[in-house]
C-alpha cells in the first residue's frame, strides 16, 4: 500500500536520488530543505514498503492566490502505479486548504509522459517561457484552475 504524507528531513538522501534518477536539473540539498522550510506543507513524499518512491514539492503565494510546483518525480521502477496521481491530488487539497485559485508549473516539451499526465490531470498549456532551463530548454507553463 501506498500512503502520502508530509516530507521530513530524514527522507533527503531518497528524495535527493529519486530527483538524480528522474529530473535533468541537479538540485542541491540545501535548495530541498530550504523549500521544506518555506511551506512544508506543499513537500509530500510517497511511501511503499517504507521507502519513499516519490515527491511533490511546491510553493504557496497568498498574494495572488497561486500555487506551484517545483518538482514532481516517482521512482522509475514505481511509475505507472497512480503513484504520481496521489502525490497531485493530496498536493491540489492541500493548495485548495489555503484558498489557492490556481496552480501552475512549468514542463520540458521534450518531456511528453509528463505534458501527458498533467493534461489528463486537468492542466492546460498557458505559455511558453524561452530559455527557461539551465541547457537553453524553453519551459512550457501549465496551469490548473481550482
Ligand atoms: C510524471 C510522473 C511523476 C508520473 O508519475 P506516475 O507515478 O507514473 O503517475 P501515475 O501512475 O499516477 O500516472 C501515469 C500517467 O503518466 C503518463 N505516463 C507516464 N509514463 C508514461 C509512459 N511510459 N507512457 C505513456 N504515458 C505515461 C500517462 O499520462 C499516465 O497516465 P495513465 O496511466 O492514466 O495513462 C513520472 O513519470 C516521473 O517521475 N517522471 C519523471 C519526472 C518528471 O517528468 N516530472 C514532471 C515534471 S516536474
Amino acid at each position: 500500500m501506498v500512503y502520502i504524507r508530509n516530507f521530513q528531513r530524514g527522507d533527503l538522501e531518497a528524495v535527493q536520488k529519486i530527483a538524480d534518477l528522474s529530473l535533468k536539473e541537479n538540485y542541491s540539498s540545501e535548495l530541498f530543505l530550504t523549500i521544506h522550510r518555506s511551506w512544508n506543507g506543499s513537500f509530500l513524499v510517497a511511501v511503499k514498503d517504507e521507502k519513499v518512491v516519490g515527491f511533490i514539492s511546491g510553493l504557496n503565494n497568498p498574494k495572488d492566490s497561486s500555487s506551484r510546483i517545483l518538482m514532481l518525480s516517482v521512482h522509475p521502477a514505481y511509475r505507472r502505479q497512480g503513484i504520481g496521481s496521489s502525490l497531485l491530488n493530496t498536493f491540489v487539497q492541500r493548495c485548495s486548504k489555503l484558498g489557492s485559485s490556481q496552480i501552475y508549473l512549468e514542463v520540458r516539451p521534450s518531456n511528453r509522459y509528463a505534458l501527458e499526465f498533467y493534461e489528463k490531470r486537468g492542466f492546460e498549456r498557458a505559455d511558453v517561457i524561452e530559455d527557461f532551463y539551465t541547457n537553453g530548454e524553453s519551459g512550457i507553463k501549465m496551469i490548473r484552475y481550482l
